[in-house]
């Protein structure tokens, strides 16, 4: 291995999971980063939805260094100051009465899981197990979650998945009403699909799943993995909705980079997980915790809240105005700093190819799914760099419309 690391290295010694892109980002500030040659991009990725307050923010930073010359770690044979704070912010700010720390969205999803499942034993039985989930959605990777996910080709190929899983179609009332009975135990949504295209669920039918819910005494999961921690423009997005789950879950920004994941519950729900029924060494780490308590705080003000859905404004008018010149998006959807454009029938497909390209003009965008651009930038990024990385979009979908 060469003094400083390659491309190359990554298929030498990385497992092939993953197929990243060429350029190796060293540095970051705010909404823009760099990479190993000096080249300079504007982010509108987000690290996928995860740097919700940009790179390095001051704030972040110095809640992560205090912590780091305070304490690292100690495991839950001790609990510790910065993990008792974010629970309490946590719980003061939600529906929640309890919350469960550990360090992703795919855990905090498992934990649900088997927390809805154990509630459902202990409250009615062996019988009640079965679980709704919706096509399309995505939950994370552990195998649980991969099963409950809306997307086969996650689970395929990994021998038997756990039974008692059933999926309805999202924002359709009634495949779900044939779907849960006095066996189900647990719905789990995500408020707005993410990873399956952009699609915020219509208020009706989460409040329809939140009555369903009630009238089998089934537990609604809200998986609020890409939605919460200000992405949508309140701290978590079913307070816009109006409609309360018994479990949330909650990672991504609210960690702003660093992993860190939580369950939270009410309650009701959270005796089910009593002391040995679930655990994580990392859950509730000291420094994973004090970055996410600075993030919550400042995400959870008027000023960034409401920054979000100005931002929001800024991103439909730069895509609209794209899309007047060009012609390639179908419709520009979303909430908050959660943006999607899906592709117009000529370009069916082909959101993925925007990416390169966009990379080539200094902008680092996402897709979700084949069809979808997305967009999960910092909650606070400044608007010049709004206007500079929508310059640099409309240069890349001009050149994919070219065909270069
Ligand atoms: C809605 C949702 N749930 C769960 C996950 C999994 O989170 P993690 O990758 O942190 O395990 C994701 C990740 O994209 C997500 O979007």
């Amino acid at each position: 291995m060469s003094q400083t690391p390659t491309r190359a290295d990554f298929d030498h010694y990385m497992v092939p999971n993953y197929a990243p892109q060429q350029a190796i980002p060293v540095r970051g500030e705010g909404s823009r980063l760099w990479d190993q040659e000096g080249r300079e991009y504007i982010d509108f990725a987000g690290g996928i939805a995860v740097n919700g307050l940009g790179h390095c923010h001051p704030v972040l930073v110095e809640a992560l260094t205090a912590q780091a010359n305070r304490l690292w770690h100690l495991s839950n044979v001790y609990t510790n100051e910065p993990a008792l704070a974010l629970a309490r912010s946590l719980v003061e700010r939600t529906f929640a009465d309890k919350v469960y720390l550990c360090s992703s969205g795919g855990e905090a999803n498992e934990a649900a899981l088997k927390l809805a499942r154990r509630w459902a034993h202990d409250h009615h039985g062996e019988h009640k197990h079965r679980i709704v989930s919706f096509a399309q959605s995505f939950h994370g990777r552990t195998f649980f979650t991969v099963s409950v996910g809306g997307q086969p080709k996650y689970s395929q190929g990994f021998g038997p998945v756990p039974g008692g899983i059933v999926h309805g179609q999202f924002n359709d009332l009634d495949s779900v009403r044939n779907l849960i009975d006095d066996d189900t135990c647990a719905v789990m949504v995500e408020p707005m699909q993410g990873e399956g295209g952009i699609i915020p669920a219509d208020p009706e039918f989460l409040q329809g799943l939140r009555d369903l819910c009630d009238a089998f005494d089934v537990l609604l999961i809200f998986d609020e993995v890409q939605t919460g921690a200000g992405r949508t423009g309140s701290l978590y997005a079913y307070q816009q909705y109006g409609v309360t789950p018994d479990i949330l879950t909650s990672a991504k920004s609210l960690g702003g980079g660093f992993p860190v994941g939580a369950m939270l519950t009410t309650d009701r729900v959270a005796p089910a997980m009593a002391i040995g029924t679930h655990g994580s060494t990392y859950g509730g780490n000291p420094l994973a915790s004090a970055v996410a308590l600075a993030a919550v705080e400042y995400i959870d003000t008027p000023e960034v809240l409401e920054g979000i859905k100005h931002r929001h404004d800024l991103f439909r008018e730069h895509l609209e105005a794209i899309n007047r010149q060009h012609g390639v998006f179908k419709e520009i959807r979303g909430m908050g700093l959660l943006v999607g454009a899906e592709m117009a029938p000529a370009y069916e497909g082909r959101a993925k190819d925007i990416l390169p390209l966009a990379l080539e003009e200094g902008l680092m965008a996402l897709v979700a799914g084949p069809n979808v651009l997305r967009m999960a930038p910092s909650l606070v990024i400044p608007e010049a760099d709004i206007a500079e990385g929508m310059a640099r979009l409309e240069r890349a979908v001009a050149r994919l419309v070219a065909g270069q």
